[in-house]
């Protein structure tokens, strides 16, 4: 088996301009040992995988090189298959209240989660912002990496389940647009532990949520991995922050062709404390 393990410890010290020095230092292990990492001579202990895998703000199974094989996890991994973008080219009015609440002025990083094929990413780093990008379609992240280069811009993109990724680092920002129905209601207070812990004071957080309406057909395209919020839960989460935004709404839909409705649910909140 090929060691995946060390092209991608090299791939990722590099991409975040580390030393095998500084690396190590970060760690607690020398640099003798991060060398030999890297050619492939030794691998490191399991419990230096979680702290490996936060700093490059990647998961353990990326730094691993593993992929489940032939399961397909989401109906996007289909829908990003062709040449062009599923979600076209525009972006969310979400994006447009980020730029106009934190203005990039000073540099700040965001986080964009379940980026698709990375057009909202792309959009912030033509703004300004310095973007991380994670999805679990790695045909999206490999569209967004592509529009990237051709906007001329740098984005963090990388593969991560919402799931289960744990952040490393604080953001300025963190976005998501239609994705926090892939957490089932249990996970919903540990996810956002997870993010409101890592966004800095004065920074803020902005979602939206497909909400359940009794009157509302379920959408053609709902896959069985998706769990439908209730009205104002996601409100709930933000108790403690600055609510600068809040609304539900009903809006049509033309995704997979059929057309229909969906009850949205949008938060912008500014973390105070
Ligand atoms: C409705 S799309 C939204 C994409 C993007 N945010 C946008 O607005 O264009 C939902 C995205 O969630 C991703 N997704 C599904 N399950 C996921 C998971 N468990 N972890 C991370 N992303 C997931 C899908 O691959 C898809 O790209």
């Amino acid at each position: 088996m090929d060691n995946e393990f060390r092209i991608n410890l090299l791939k990722y010290r590099k991409a975040i301009n580390l030393t095998q020095e500084q690396l190590a230092k970060k760690i607690g292990v020398s640099f003798q040992a991060v060398s030999k990492w890297e050619n492939g001579l030794a691998y490191p202990d399991i419990e230096l995988l979680p702290p490996l895998a936060s700093i490059f703000q990647i998961s353990i199974d990326m730094l691993l090189g593993y992929r489940v094989q032939k399961i397909k996890i989401t109906e996007y991994e289909d829908h990003y298959q062709s040449e062009t973008y599923y979600w076209g080219n525009q972006v969310w009015d979400g994006c447009y209240e980020v730029l106009k609440k934190m203005p990039p002025v000073r540099p700040l990083t965001l986080l964009d989660i379940g980026c698709g094929e990375g057009q909202a990413s792309v959009f912030f780093a033509k703004n300004g912002y310095k973007v991380s990008a994670f999805d679990i379609a790695q045909n999206g992240i490999d569209k967004g990496i592509k529009l990237a280069q051709i906007s001329n811009v740098s984005v963090n993109f990388f593969n991560a389940n919402i799931l289960d990724y744990q952040l490393g680092n604080n953001f300025d920002i963190v976005y998501g647009s239609g994705v926090l129905q892939y957490i089932p209601l249990e996970f919903r207070g540990k996810f956002f532990e997870n993010i409101q812990s890592h966004t800095n004071v004065g920074g803020i957080n902005i979602f939206n949520v497909f909400v359940e309406k009794s009157f509302l057909p379920t959408p053609p395209d709902w896959e069985l991995t998706e769990s439908f919020w209730k009205s104002g839960e996601l409100f709930r989460f933000y108790k403690d922050w600055q609510i600068d935004f809040m609304e539900e709404k009903i809006f049509d839909c033309h995704s997979s062709g059929v057309p229909h409705k969906h009850c949205m649910d949008t938060i912008l909140a500014t973390k105070v404390c």
